[in-house]
């Protein structure tokens, strides 16, 4: 375990398995279809190349980079698209790809934002879901752990970008981070 983590969260065979199991759940829900799968940089890319691997069904690939105007608690905060699409999603079956829906800022903002454009179908696949922290009405329709408000990192996740590449979810050091 890296020297900065506490404890580890979800070791790889718990990833693992799990990705796998919800990959499997989505692949019937798509049959005869083509989504187009969005993954949200950076956190999300070891989740999302471990799930597109499980998919069985044909599916196009898009990523897209966001952050919050301002600070992300205010509601009145809007979302900054850094890097948008390459596709048009109108008419398209979207399955957007999250590491974390924290305050559910970003995720209620995307899914809207896809609809505006004319999406046929937005479904929300995220890794962890920190349920106790939402202020923004939005849920997962896929989410493979709910997790207590603990400092994660690992599996894509970071703090101040370090970290993303561990294999493991970890638990940061209080004394990392205070
Ligand atoms: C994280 C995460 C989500 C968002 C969740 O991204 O990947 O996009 O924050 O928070 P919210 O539910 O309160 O909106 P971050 O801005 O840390 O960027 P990163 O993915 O590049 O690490």
């Amino acid at each position: 375990m890296h020297k900065d983590c506490e404890r580890i969260m979800l070791t790889e065979e718990q990833l693992r398995a799990r990705v796998k199991e919800v990959a499997e759940q989505v692949n019937g829900l798509y049959k005869d279809k083509r989504p187009l799968v969005v993954g949200i940089l950076k956190g999300s890319i070891i989740f999302y190349s471990d799930f597109i691997r499980h998919l069985t069904v044909p599916v196009e690939l898009d990523f897209m980079a966001v952050s919050s105007y301002g600070t992300g608690a205010v509601s009145s905060g809007k979302l900054k698209i850094k890097k948008d699409l390459d596709k048009d999603v109108k008419g398209r079956d979207v399955i957007i790809v999250e590491d974390i829906i924290d305050s559910g800022f970003t995720l209620a903002n995307l899914k809207a934002l896809l609809y505006e454009r004319g999406a046929a179908s937005v479904m929300i696949v995220t890794l962890l879901n920190k349920e106790g922290r939402r202020e923004y009405d939005i849920e997962p329709d896929y989410n493979c752990f709910d997790i207590e408000n603990e400092f994660v990192v690992g599996y894509g996740l970071d703090y101040n970008e370090m970290y993303r590449s561990l294999p493991y979810i970890g638990i940061l050091k209080r004394e990392i981070y205070e």
